[in-house]
């Protein structure tokens, strides 16, 4: 299965200018196919981080919260970014298991919207990312009570003091609080800037993850 920042830009959207009207860019009649290619293109030119995404969660009373995360896999199976089961937005989504996540690209004028439910991945998968974090973030994510009160920095630099001992010069297992968590979108929107404020939208929406994609071009 072909991995989004993998997937190189079309020639069309290599010619791009940030003034002009971009021309054709929704290349692709596959929506993770078209988010690929988005997403090759942005890395391009974004300062850092162009997999970075806002990930809005709604707790069950229904008052939204919303943070950036990093997105770490995308296919057709879904959207995965990985976190703290017991921080705030892991509460939420274990409340309610329905997010929104959106990207937008300023170097490229560019937003990708998702809507859709929420999973865990599975512990093998979550195993296998865990596995390839740099030692000092494997630390950290055993060392943090992500969203809970800290008491002062001095609290947490002794967590992570706490936790290297602990694991010494051994291997660093998963926390069994952290893991991956993939959004399967039912609608996903592609925006792109235009002169005039005249963007192009269009939306792919679909009633199941198993159903087919239709798709509707939306006024801007
Ligand atoms: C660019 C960027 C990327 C981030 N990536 C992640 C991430 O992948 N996972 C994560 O748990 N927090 C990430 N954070 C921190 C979150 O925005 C947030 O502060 C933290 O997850 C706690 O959110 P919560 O209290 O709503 O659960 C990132 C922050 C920024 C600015």
């Amino acid at each position: 299965m072909t991995r989004a920042p993998f997937i190189p830009p079309s020639p069309s959207e290599e010619a791009y200018s940030a003034d002009a009207d971009q021309g054709e860019v929704f290349t692709k009649d596959e929506p993770f196919e078209l988010f690929s290619q988005w997403l090759a293109l942005a890395a391009k030119s974004e300062p850092n981080d162009p997999n970075a995404m806002a990930l809005a969660t709604a707790d069950k009373d229904g008052l939204p919260d919303v943070r950036m995360v990093l997105l770490k896999d995308a296919d057709p199976s879904g959207l995965t970014f990985y976190t703290n089961t017991e921080s705030a937005k892991g509460r939420q989504l274990a409340e309610n298991p329905k997010a929104a996540i959106v990207f937008h690209w300023k170097t490229i004028r560019r937003q990708v919207r998702f809507r859709g439910t929420i999973a865990q991945v599975k512990p093998e998968e979550a195993d296998a990312y865990f596995a390839t974090r740099a030692r000092g973030s494997k630390i950290g994510a055993w060392a943090s009570a992500q969203s809970r009160p800290l008491e002062g920095r001095f609290a947490l630099e002794k967590q992570v003091a706490v936790k290297a001992a602990h694991f010494g010069l051994g291997e660093v297992p998963r926390p069994p609080h952290w893991t991956g968590f993939r959004l399967t979108p039912l609608q996903i929107e592609f925006w792109v800037n235009r002169p005039f404020r005249l963007h192009d939208r269009l939306q792919f929406t679909r009633s199941d993850a198993s159903a087919p994609w239709t798709t509707r071009h939306l006024y801007p």
